[in-house]
């Protein structure tokens, strides 16, 4: 298009938003709103947030510099490690001990927590699934990151002072802040902070910085999709399989729609913006369920609850009330809109023996 003559551009000007909240302007004003704060969570957060984007560059790259496949290995749950399992592991682990305010982290891939003896003083508790859904990897399907924070009591702080796996066996409603990161299209990370809002950023990738995209998300209250695996069917409860029966041959109006990605993170993503309901059940096969209470449901039912959702065990209790009795303690999951889980709890109450 030709200039017109006068001092107008031959394109169109893009709108400029030159007043954007990044993750670290959030996190800073966030920390102004608590003057008792000592601006220890925020930097914990920041070297959270730096372990994101460096998993999320190695995730992009890792078909180019050859990190596709498996490590060799198996971890706590018997699961094949693949490459960036490890490195994700690696990269966080090394996130964590360098910012001195953790003092205990537990991950996934970790059969032990890791106890950072080196900051006697840090009065945080660090839960992590460093890469979840690594099944998808090397399809490039989106795979994330979950995170939970807990505060360690003032007790177990000092150089004096054994800090154990057992201090963080504690229900999901301890928790200070949790949430989870999203390596798909871009990187999504989600972040709640206790009885707070859920706030969603996306990484820009040429400014290196989270952006404040989803200010305080809402789960819709109902939407006719599920996401489970189906292929388990064989091993459901009587009343679980009732329930997703009705989903797809209802008694009046149209079956759901079907969606699994396979990814905790991505389901529970899709789960978050669209409504509807993400399940893995407990089954004869796993009678205490796939997904890991500590640091898979607990913050996944912090974001669900503080969204306005729902979040609940095969038995219908509260994810965020169970107290695991180890790091990999497991439960069933059910993590959905409101009126979705009442339905869940009504086929409960009429079919479960
Ligand atoms: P991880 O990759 O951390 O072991 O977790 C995989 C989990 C979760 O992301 C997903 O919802 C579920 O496993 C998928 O399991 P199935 O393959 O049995 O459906
Ligand atoms: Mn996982
Ligand atoms: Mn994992």
């Amino acid at each position: 298009m030709a200039s017109n003559g006068d001092n107008t551009p031959p394109v169109a000007q893009e709108k400029v938003n030159t007043d954007i909240v990044s993750l670290t302007r959030f996190l800073t004003e966030e920390q102004t709103k608590h003057p008792e704060a000592t601006g220890d969570f925020t930097l914990l957060c920041h070297a959270l947030q730096f372990s994101f984007k460096s998993i999320a560059y190695y995730i992009r790259r890792a078909t180019l510099i050859n990190l596709t496949g498996l490590a060799g290995s198996s971890n706590t749950t018997g699961d094949d490690q693949k490459k960036l399992d490890v490195i994700g592991n690696d990269l966080f682990i090394a996130a964590m001990r360098g910012s001195g305010k953790c003092r205990i982290l537990v991950s996934e891939e970790e059969e032990e927590a890791i106890v950072f003896d080196e900051s006697p003083f840090a009065r945080y508790a660090v839960v992590c699934d460093p890469i979840d859904g690594s099944s998808n990897l090397d399809a490039g399907v989106s795979v994330g990151t979950i995170f939970g924070i807990f505060k360690l009591p003032d007790e177990l702080l000092g150089p004096n002072k054994k800090v154990e796996a057992k201090d963080i066996l504690r229900p999901g409603t301890e928790l200070v802040a949790a949430g989870f990161t999203m390596y798909g299209a871009s990187a999504q990370l989600v972040i709640t902070m206790r009885g707070g809002s859920v706030n969603g950023f996306t990484m820009d990738n040429s400014l290196g910085e989270f952006i404040l995209t989803h200010p305080n998300m809402r789960l819709p209250a109902k939407r006719s999709i599920y996401s489970v695996n189906e292929g388990n069917s064989m091993y459901w409860d009587h009343w679980v399989n009732e329930y997703f029966k009705d989903l797809k041959f209802p008694a009046t109006g149209k079956p759901y729609s079907a969606r699994y990605i396979g990814s905790m993170v991505a389901d529970a993503y899709r789960t978050l913006l669209y409504g509807g309901v993400f399940a893995y059940p407990a089954d004869s096969k796993a009678p205490k369920g796939k997904l890991r209470i500590l640091y898979e449901c607990a913050p996944m039912a912090m974001v669900f609850e503080n969204a306005g959702g729902q979040a609940l065990n095969s038995k219908m209790e509260r994810l965020l009330e169970l107290v695991p009795e180890d790091i990999h303690d497991k439960s069933g999951v059910f993590l959905g809109s409101n009126d979705e889980v009442e339905k869940i709890k009504g086929f409960y109450k009429k079919y479960a023996k």
